[in-house]
């Protein structure tokens, strides 16, 4: 192990990994997390908006046994980023040695993030969605992009149908996706989009109930994964079997936030986390027409992974990386 630290661009990590890896860092990190070899508190969210900063961003840190190694990812919504051509989402991580605590790489996180971001949506589609025909993606923003480029990877997709608020939006979205071998539609209404659709992913920047229970056919799936509400709470109440990758931040975050405050929700609602699924520890699909609603708020541990597995990478490539010697440089 190296007695420097590293400074890690976001083109290095490029450089060093593919879509592809990310999918299965993430799977094998909901297994190990699920078999208990990871550990991670729930993320701890600072709001800057009463300061006058109109942004907010986790901490999330995380240890991972089989990786040995600990960190934590930093990232952040700025909601003035767009108005400067940068994405809204921004992430940066720092990994440390678990024995010593010492620095080993301080690494941008944007793409690692939006990766396993959209890796998330992929691995929860292959273990629970009874169909993969129709897609309905609600929020054609940037981090949809990294869902249906990874679930476009693993699954085999017929239809997506692309629904926003921005007429721009959507047809920007579907310009991403020129050489497709599914049909990209850009639908008016959300309920259009809904109707009929295998699997639903909301993943907007709204807070607002952007799905309602009558328009999710028997057998979908819907996976929330934007930072507010997006569904009415109907649909989260009539689900089949409600879901979660972290029980500790999926109530505290996201699309169940309001409804557990309000006591609607509960520990004891969650039919089973995604990652004990994973494991083999719980079922998850128990038939084809279970209506399966999840909250995918995104663990930190995911980024790490990636992250520890960028670094062995590049390390190993001889490549050169800026590094220095924290204690006499
Ligand atoms: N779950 C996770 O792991 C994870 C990770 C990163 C970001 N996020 C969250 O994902 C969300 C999207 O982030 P992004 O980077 O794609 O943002 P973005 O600004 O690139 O895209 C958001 C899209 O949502 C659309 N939108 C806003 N309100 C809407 C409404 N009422 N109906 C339909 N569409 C609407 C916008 O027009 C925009 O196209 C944010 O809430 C972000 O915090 C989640």
């Amino acid at each position: 192990m190296s007695d420097r630290s590293y400074v890690i661009s976001n083109s290095q990590v490029k450089r060093h990994m593919t879509p592809m890896d990310v999918i299965e860092i993430v799977e094998q990190s909901w297994k190990w997390y699920g078999e208990g070899q990871i550990i991670m508190p729930s993320k701890v969210t600072t709001d800057m908006t009463p300061a006058g900063v109109p942004g907010w961003f986790n901490s999330m840190p995380s240890y991972i046994a089989p990786l040995q190694v600990a960190g934590i990812k930093l990232v952040g919504g700025y909601a003035e980023n767009p108005k400067h051509g940068k994405p809204y989402i921004k992430a940066n991580l720092m990994l440390t040695d678990p024995e010593s605590g010492d620095l080993r790489a301080v690494m941008c996180g944007d793409w690692i993030s939006d990766y396993r971001t959209g890796a998330q949506a992929a691995v929860a589609a292959k273990y629970l969605a009874a169909r993969t025909d129709a897609l309905t993606i609600i929020g054609a923003g940037n981090q949809a992009f990294y869902c249906l480029d990874c679930m476009r990877r693993i699954l085999d997709i017929k239809e997506v149908r692309v629904c926003d608020i921005s007429a721009a939006a959507r047809e920007r979205f579907i310009a991403r996706f020129p050489d497709a071998p599914f049909r990209l539609v850009s639908c008016e209404t959300n309920e259009v989009g809904c109707r009929g659709a295998d699997m639903i992913i909301t993943i907007t920047t709204a807070n607002a109930a952007l799905v309602e229970d009558p328009w999710v056919k028997p057998g979908a799936l819907v996976m929330t994964m934007g930072s507010f509400t997006e569904t009415s709470a109907d649909l989260v109440l009539n689900a089949d079997k409600l879901m979660l990758d972290h029980i500790g931040q999926g109530l505290h975050r996201g699309n169940l936030k309001e409804m557990a405050a309000k006591g609607l929700v509960t520990e004891a609602s969650i039919g089973a986390v995604l990652p004990d699924v994973v494991c083999g520890k719980a079922t998850g699909r128990e038939h084809p027409d279970q209506r399966i609603v999840i909250e995918l708020v995104g663990m930190g541990c995911l980024d790490l992974a990636v992250a520890a597995t960028a670094y062995a990478r590049i390390l190993a490539s001889g490549e050169k990386v800026v590094s220095v010697d924290m204690e006499n440089g």
